[in-house]
């Protein structure tokens, strides 16, 4: 029998408190939504990919990336990039923002990162990829953890021999996400490879891929001794899912309870991305959020066409008018908003 799915475990000295790790994803996990993620069990949460080389040039946005917030710890930052020296200094600014943890992609397949060197190209280049592990492990006090895909092509075995040198590099745990690369995201996630690769390796293994319900989430831990499970997909527009998989909590919120979450990550969202580029980020979440049968589709259709975020708020506050109190308990526990990287501009934190 394999450890329970809503027990704490750790990553060397820091304490995870449920064995649900909620993934990093370009393009979604914003603050808001590993701040969401957490309050719905995620035991730790991830920041999507951020540019070493945007860190190394002070690029405004990217350090808007290094945000952090106090009700969003255990927090990984994750970073990609194919040079150790620029990997470790993003590392220690990772640190100085304030990150649990700093975690390595060498598992991105896409071809604007893979051809400068970076992410899952790594898998073929064992040798470069430890000396960054290394030079990163080096640079903080945090523990390192790297994810990974099996390796570039299918069926390649390539975290198998990269993984275990990795953790002689420093890692402190290793995510799997066993498709290859050239698979994007089509196929399945082979866990036998997780499993074998649990074998090889002293630390703990985080199961990443097709996570999206308890029953699942138990089968993989059962089968591949893995110490937490990774949900992606199954979380977007859907945080019940990790209350489901995390607790055995039923996953069906009522109409109410979906809009006052969507309506507070929309707030959030526009605090932290300012109102222009947040309207256009949140859209995709709309259709998210209210699928999964909630909502009337010609009404998801008809959020998407709206012009600024207050007016999505006031057309979901009309569809569910009991959504108001919800939210304003929502709301009454947002921590005051800090500012932990000294001497960045102030705008990094305003949005745009
Ligand atoms: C939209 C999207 C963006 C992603 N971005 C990242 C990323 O920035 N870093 C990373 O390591 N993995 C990234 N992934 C991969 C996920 O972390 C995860 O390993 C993968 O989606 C498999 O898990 P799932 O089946 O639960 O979605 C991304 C996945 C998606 C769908």
């Amino acid at each position: 029998m394999s450890a329970q799915l809503h027990d704490s475990w750790w990553i060397r000295d820091v304490e995870i408190p449920t064995r649900v790790v909620l993934a990093p994803m370009a393009g979604v996990s914003v603050q808001a939504f590993r701040r969401q993620g957490r309050r719905h069990g995620a035991g730790l949460v991830c920041s999507e990919m951020v540019s070493c080389a945007g860190i190394e040039h002070r690029n405004e946005r990217t350090l808007g990336y290094l945000r952090v917030s106090s009700d969003e710890h255990p927090l990984a930052i994750q970073i990609f990039g194919s040079e150790p020296r620029a990997m470790a200094e993003a590392a220690r600014m990772v640190e100085a923002a304030g990150a649990d943890l700093v975690d390595i992609n060498f598992g991105c397949p896409v071809r604007k990162v893979t051809k400068t060197g970076a992410g899952a190209h790594l898998l073929e280049h064992p040798d470069l990829a430890c000396r960054i592990a290394e030079a990163v492990a080096n640079a903080v006090s945090v523990p390192l953890s790297v994810k990974m895909r099996r390796g570039v092509e299918d069926g390649s075995r390539a975290c198998l021999e990269l993984g275990p040198r990795l953790v002689d590099a420093g890692a402190a745990t290793l995510t799997l996400h066993p498709r290859s690369a050239k698979q994007m995201y089509t196929g399945y996630a082979d866990h036998t490879l997780t499993a074998e690769l649990v074998e090889l390796v002293d630390v703990p293994v985080i199961a990443s891929g097709d996570i999206t319900s308890r029953a699942k989430a138990e089968a993989v831990l059962d089968a591949t001794g893995a110490s937490a499970v990774m949900v992606g997909r199954g979380a977007q527009g859907n945080p019940w899912a990790l209350r489901e998989i995390a607790f055995g909590e039923t996953a069906q919120p009522s109409r109410e309870e979906v809009a006052a979450e969507l309506i507070h990550f929309i707030r959030e969202t526009v605090r932290e991305l300012g109102e222009r580029r947040g309207s256009s980020f949140l859209k995709k979440f709309y259709a998210w959020y209210l699928g999964h049968g909630r909502f009337p589709k010609p009404f998801k259709n008809e959020l998407v066409q709206l012009d600024s975020t207050e007016e999505v708020v006031t057309r979901l506050l009309a569809a569910a008018p009991g959504a108001a109190d919800l939210l304003a308990e929502l709301e009454a526990e947002v921590p005051e908003s800090e500012v932990l990287l000294e001497g960045m501009p102030i705008s990094v934190y305003g949005g745009g």
